[in-house]
Protein backbone atom coordinates (compact mmCIF):
# COMPACT_ATOMS: atom_id res chain seq x y z
CA UNK A 1 0.00 0.00 0.00
CA UNK A 2 1.58 3.33 -1.00
CA UNK A 3 1.36 5.88 1.91
CA UNK A 4 -1.12 8.62 0.76
CA UNK A 5 -0.28 12.11 0.57
CA UNK A 6 -0.63 14.96 2.72
CA UNK A 7 -1.57 18.64 1.88
CA UNK A 8 -2.00 21.20 4.66
CA UNK A 9 -3.73 24.85 3.84
CA UNK A 10 -2.11 27.48 5.84
CA UNK A 11 -2.87 31.39 6.46
CA UNK A 12 -4.31 33.86 8.29
CA UNK A 13 -8.05 34.45 9.58
CA UNK A 14 -10.57 34.60 6.19
CA UNK A 15 -7.70 33.61 3.75
CA UNK A 16 -10.38 31.30 2.22
CA UNK A 17 -8.56 28.35 3.89
CA UNK A 18 -11.81 25.98 3.68
CA UNK A 19 -13.43 26.96 0.77
CA UNK A 20 -10.10 25.71 -1.19
CA UNK A 21 -9.81 22.39 1.18
CA UNK A 22 -13.59 21.44 0.44
CA UNK A 23 -13.13 22.30 -3.70
CA UNK A 24 -9.64 20.22 -3.85
CA UNK A 25 -11.24 16.98 -1.55
CA UNK A 26 -13.82 17.41 -4.16
CA UNK A 27 -11.44 17.50 -7.52
CA UNK A 28 -9.66 14.13 -5.54
CA UNK A 29 -12.38 12.26 -5.01
CA UNK A 30 -13.77 12.87 -8.98
CA UNK A 31 -10.23 11.75 -9.67
CA UNK A 32 -10.57 8.39 -7.90
CA UNK A 33 -8.14 9.33 -5.42
CA UNK A 34 -9.81 8.57 -1.44
CA UNK A 35 -9.27 11.68 0.72
CA UNK A 36 -10.27 12.77 4.13
CA UNK A 37 -10.51 16.63 4.86
CA UNK A 38 -9.48 17.81 8.63
CA UNK A 39 -8.79 20.83 10.53
CA UNK A 40 -7.03 22.26 13.77
CA UNK A 41 -7.22 22.42 15.83
CA UNK A 42 -9.29 19.79 16.09
CA UNK A 43 -10.02 16.14 13.90
CA UNK A 44 -10.60 13.80 16.74
CA UNK A 45 -12.85 13.67 19.83
CA UNK A 46 -10.29 14.69 21.96
CA UNK A 47 -8.82 17.60 19.75
CA UNK A 48 -12.19 18.93 19.33
CA UNK A 49 -12.30 19.07 22.88
CA UNK A 50 -9.09 21.00 23.24
CA UNK A 51 -10.37 22.95 20.91
CA UNK A 52 -13.25 24.51 22.72
CA UNK A 53 -10.20 24.81 25.54
CA UNK A 54 -8.59 26.99 23.86
CA UNK A 55 -11.03 29.34 21.20
CA UNK A 56 -13.86 29.47 23.78
CA UNK A 57 -13.59 33.18 24.98
CA UNK A 58 -14.61 32.28 28.57
CA UNK A 59 -12.30 32.52 31.51
CA UNK A 60 -8.92 34.56 31.57
CA UNK A 61 -7.20 32.64 28.23
CA UNK A 62 -4.09 30.95 28.20
CA UNK A 63 -0.57 32.28 28.13
CA UNK A 64 1.35 31.67 24.97
CA UNK A 65 3.37 28.53 26.30
CA UNK A 66 -0.11 27.16 27.67
CA UNK A 67 -2.03 27.79 24.44
CA UNK A 68 2.02 26.24 22.93
CA UNK A 69 1.16 22.63 24.49
CA UNK A 70 -3.03 22.68 24.49
CA UNK A 71 -2.20 23.01 20.10
CA UNK A 72 0.42 20.32 20.35
CA UNK A 73 -1.93 18.08 22.33
CA UNK A 74 -4.51 18.27 20.30
CA UNK A 75 -2.49 18.07 17.39
CA UNK A 76 -0.54 14.53 19.18
CA UNK A 77 -3.93 13.51 19.33
CA UNK A 78 -5.29 13.92 15.62
CA UNK A 79 -1.93 12.58 14.11
CA UNK A 80 -2.03 9.37 16.08
CA UNK A 81 -5.91 8.52 15.52
CA UNK A 82 -6.78 9.89 12.31
CA UNK A 83 -4.00 11.39 10.19
CA UNK A 84 -0.82 8.45 10.86
CA UNK A 85 -3.49 5.98 9.93
CA UNK A 86 -5.27 7.42 7.39
CA UNK A 87 -2.05 8.39 5.40
CA UNK A 88 -0.93 4.21 6.35
CA UNK A 89 -3.98 3.30 4.39
CA UNK A 90 -3.52 4.83 1.14
CA UNK A 91 -5.85 7.77 1.56
CA UNK A 92 -4.58 11.12 1.05
CA UNK A 93 -5.03 13.56 4.21
CA UNK A 94 -6.13 17.73 3.49
CA UNK A 95 -5.73 19.80 6.76
CA UNK A 96 -7.26 22.91 7.34
CA UNK A 97 -4.30 24.20 9.46
CA UNK A 98 -0.90 22.28 10.74
CA UNK A 99 2.01 23.05 12.71
CA UNK A 100 2.98 25.74 10.77
CA UNK A 101 -0.37 27.67 12.21
CA UNK A 102 1.48 27.19 16.20
CA UNK A 103 5.01 28.28 14.64
CA UNK A 104 2.95 31.25 13.10
CA UNK A 105 0.73 32.18 16.28
CA UNK A 106 2.02 31.29 19.65
CA UNK A 107 5.64 31.35 17.98
CA UNK A 108 6.23 34.67 15.46
CA UNK A 109 3.05 36.29 16.93
CA UNK A 110 2.78 34.78 20.31
CA UNK A 111 6.47 34.99 21.38
CA UNK A 112 8.06 31.48 21.82
CA UNK A 113 10.98 30.71 19.63
CA UNK A 114 10.26 28.74 16.33
CA UNK A 115 12.66 26.06 17.76
CA UNK A 116 10.67 25.36 21.03
CA UNK A 117 7.42 25.06 18.83
CA UNK A 118 9.42 22.23 16.44
CA UNK A 119 10.45 20.46 19.66
CA UNK A 120 7.03 20.52 20.73
CA UNK A 121 6.20 19.37 17.66
CA UNK A 122 8.66 16.10 17.57
CA UNK A 123 7.55 15.52 21.34
CA UNK A 124 3.72 15.27 20.42
CA UNK A 125 3.40 14.09 16.75
CA UNK A 126 6.54 13.15 15.95
CA UNK A 127 7.42 15.84 13.85
CA UNK A 128 5.47 14.89 11.11
CA UNK A 129 5.43 17.18 8.26
CA UNK A 130 2.83 17.62 5.02
CA UNK A 131 4.02 16.68 1.66
CA UNK A 132 3.12 19.77 0.70
CA UNK A 133 2.10 23.56 2.56
CA UNK A 134 -0.18 25.69 0.91
CA UNK A 135 0.21 29.15 2.34
CA UNK A 136 -3.30 31.04 1.11
CA UNK A 137 -1.88 34.99 1.29
CA UNK A 138 -4.52 37.73 1.24
CA UNK A 139 -4.60 41.24 2.00
CA UNK A 140 -5.58 42.49 5.59
CA UNK A 141 -8.42 44.29 4.22
CA UNK A 142 -9.89 41.32 1.94
CA UNK A 143 -8.99 39.05 5.49
CA UNK A 144 -10.80 41.25 7.70
CA UNK A 145 -13.64 41.49 5.22
CA UNK A 146 -13.86 38.03 4.95
CA UNK A 147 -14.00 37.23 8.76
CA UNK A 148 -16.46 39.36 9.80
CA UNK A 149 -18.55 38.40 6.94
CA UNK A 150 -17.94 34.56 8.74
CA UNK A 151 -18.11 35.25 12.20
CA UNK A 152 -20.73 37.65 12.40
CA UNK A 153 -19.29 39.94 14.89
CA UNK A 154 -18.62 36.91 17.54
CA UNK A 155 -14.69 36.24 16.54
CA UNK A 156 -13.31 33.44 18.63
CA UNK A 157 -10.36 34.20 21.11
CA UNK A 158 -7.76 33.99 18.84
CA UNK A 159 -9.07 35.23 15.64
CA UNK A 160 -10.32 38.52 17.67
CA UNK A 161 -6.89 39.61 18.41
CA UNK A 162 -6.01 42.98 17.54
CA UNK A 163 -4.17 44.07 14.09
CA UNK A 164 -0.53 43.84 14.94
CA UNK A 165 -0.95 40.20 16.40
CA UNK A 166 -2.60 38.93 13.05
CA UNK A 167 0.11 41.41 11.06
CA UNK A 168 2.90 39.31 13.19
CA UNK A 169 1.16 35.93 12.22
CA UNK A 170 1.37 37.04 8.59
CA UNK A 171 4.91 38.11 8.33
CA UNK A 172 6.04 34.74 9.96
CA UNK A 173 3.94 32.49 7.61
CA UNK A 174 5.87 34.19 4.75
CA UNK A 175 9.41 34.09 6.98
CA UNK A 176 8.87 30.23 7.23
CA UNK A 177 7.19 29.49 3.91
CA UNK A 178 10.28 31.46 2.13
CA UNK A 179 12.83 29.39 4.53
CA UNK A 180 11.42 25.62 3.17
CA UNK A 181 10.18 26.40 -0.73
CA UNK A 182 10.67 22.86 -1.03
CA UNK A 183 7.24 22.02 1.29
CA UNK A 184 5.31 25.06 0.58
CA UNK A 185 3.75 26.53 -2.51
CA UNK A 186 2.54 30.42 -1.77
CA UNK A 187 -0.76 30.87 -3.11
CA UNK A 188 -2.20 34.52 -3.62
CA UNK A 189 -5.87 34.06 -2.29
CA UNK A 190 -6.94 37.73 -2.96
CA UNK A 191 -8.58 37.06 -6.32
CA UNK A 192 -11.86 34.66 -6.55
CA UNK A 193 -12.19 31.22 -5.36
CA UNK A 194 -11.80 29.72 -8.90
CA UNK A 195 -9.39 31.35 -9.67
CA UNK A 196 -7.15 30.63 -6.45
CA UNK A 197 -8.15 27.03 -7.21
CA UNK A 198 -6.39 27.10 -10.53
CA UNK A 199 -3.16 28.14 -8.48
CA UNK A 200 -4.26 25.23 -5.45
CA UNK A 201 -4.38 22.71 -8.72
CA UNK A 202 -0.96 24.06 -10.33
CA UNK A 203 0.86 23.65 -6.89
CA UNK A 204 -0.15 20.02 -6.53
CA UNK A 205 0.97 19.28 -10.41
CA UNK A 206 3.85 20.95 -9.76
CA UNK A 207 5.32 19.28 -6.74
CA UNK A 208 3.23 15.77 -7.25
CA UNK A 209 3.23 15.57 -11.11
CA UNK A 210 0.06 14.21 -12.78
CA UNK A 211 -2.14 12.54 -10.68
P1 LIG B 1 -10.59 28.51 13.04
O1 LIG B 1 -11.99 29.03 13.25
O2 LIG B 1 -10.44 27.12 12.60
O3 LIG B 1 -9.77 29.50 12.14
P2 LIG B 1 -9.85 29.87 10.63
O4 LIG B 1 -11.21 29.47 10.12
O5 LIG B 1 -9.60 31.33 10.62
O6 LIG B 1 -8.75 29.08 10.02
O7 LIG B 1 -9.82 28.77 14.43
C1 LIG B 1 -8.56 28.38 14.63
C2 LIG B 1 -7.84 29.50 15.35
O8 LIG B 1 -6.76 28.92 16.07
C3 LIG B 1 -7.25 30.53 14.41
O9 LIG B 1 -7.35 31.83 15.01
C4 LIG B 1 -5.79 30.14 14.36
C5 LIG B 1 -5.54 29.53 15.70
N1 LIG B 1 -4.47 28.50 15.73
C6 LIG B 1 -3.32 28.76 16.44
O10 LIG B 1 -3.17 29.84 17.05
N2 LIG B 1 -2.34 27.80 16.50
C7 LIG B 1 -2.48 26.60 15.88
O11 LIG B 1 -1.56 25.73 15.96
C8 LIG B 1 -3.68 26.33 15.15
C9 LIG B 1 -3.88 25.02 14.45
C10 LIG B 1 -4.65 27.32 15.10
Amino acid sequence: MTRGKFIAFEGGEGAGKSTQARLLAQALTERGIECVVTREPGGTPGAEAIRTLLLGTEGEGWHPRAEALLFAAARSDHVERLIGPALEAGKWVICDRFVDSSRAYQGGAGGLSDADVLDLHRVGSQGLLPDLTLLVEVRPGVAEARASARDQGSSDRIGGRDAAYHARVAAAFARIAEAEPGRFARIDGNNNSERVFGDVLGALQSRFGAF
